[in-house]
């Protein structure tokens, strides 16, 4: 498995606190099946953060000199603003300075008016964007409808592991299998913080679901292919290679938008876990 979200530069953001650290959560990553890592340290997108990514990279080169039994790439977990338009051809922030994709995420209170324009923006600018955590963003969850929007503009989804398996809440678990169910999923990430609060743990529960899920996909809007999203689609973005576009025609919208229109009821998977406990 290839985790593209996670926080062990040391000592840049609330992630990992030390080089040590760093290395325990390769550790923790390493053991749960995970083989590499693009770690995206918090940056704000604006031009004025470009410094801040040059300190990123002398702390990631520390870890790196300790040549962990791991592939390391460095990118950035990019929060949108408004000026973030200001900063979308340059490629500071995509995984190794060179790949095709960024990953941004939004404040958490709504979807930003200017969130759709800044999509068009990267398109434009020959970057495509991953969103990072759409299930836990509160314009999501009231209007489920607005990730598929941001698909349909060409950006792919990065669903959180933790919130797959509950961990994280039942609203935030809900609308993450909304989004697996209905195919608009294009990559599986852990948001990994440190070893224990945030950890890299939930990545064998979250693999197993995702499998669950696709042996029942026949019942879902698209069909879903668990590997696909933990290990082709996110080495892709470590390498700058394409992932495959979503296309979505008039029988997939409408069982999409019939299975998000139900966001917050139990899904097969849910229900089969349940009752299997
Ligand atoms: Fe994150």
């Amino acid at each position: 498995m290839v985790d593209i979200h996670c926080h062990l530069v040391p000592g840049v953001d609330d992630g990992a606190e030390s080089v040590e650290a760093a290395l325990a959560m390769i550790e923790q990553a390493r053991a749960c099946g995970v083989t590499a890592i693009l770690t995206t340290p918090h940056i704000r997108g604006r031009l004025d953060e470009l410094p801040r990514h040059a300190h990123h990279k002398e702390k990631f080169q520390l870890v790196l000199d300790r040549r962990p039994a791991m592939d390391l790439y460095l990118g950035g977990e990019v929060r949108a603003t408004s000026e973030t338009r200001e900063v979308v051809t340059r490629k500071e922030f995509t995984a190794s300075e060179q790949s095709k994709y960024i990953l941004l995420e939004m404040d958490f209170d709504q979807v930003p008016p200017y969130f759709s324009q800044l999509l068009f923006d990267y398109r434009l600018a020959g970057i495509i964007p991953i969103i990072a955590h759409p299930e836990r963003n509160m314009g999501v969850l009231r209007n489920p409808e607005l990730a598929l929007e941001f698909v349909r503009q060409g950006a792919h989804l990065q669903v959180t592991t933790g919130c797959l398996l509950g961990e994280l809440g039942e609203s935030f678990e809900a609308c993450a299998l909304a989004l697996v169910e209905s195919g608009l999923v294009s990559i599986v990430a852990s948001d990994a913080h440190n070893v224990k609060t945030r950890p890299f743990t939930s990545w064998p529960g979250a693999y197993e679901l995702l499998k669950e899920m696709e042996e029942r996909t026949r019942n879902f809007a698209r069909p879903i292919v668990a590997d696909r999203m933990v290990t082709e689609n996110p080495l892709a973005v470590c390498e700058g290679r394409p992932i495959p576009a979503i296309e979505l025609d008039e029988a997939n919208l409408t069982a999409i938008r019939k299975r998000l229109s139900r966001t917050g009821k139990p899904s097969p998977a849910k229900r089969k876990r349940f009752f299997g406990m």
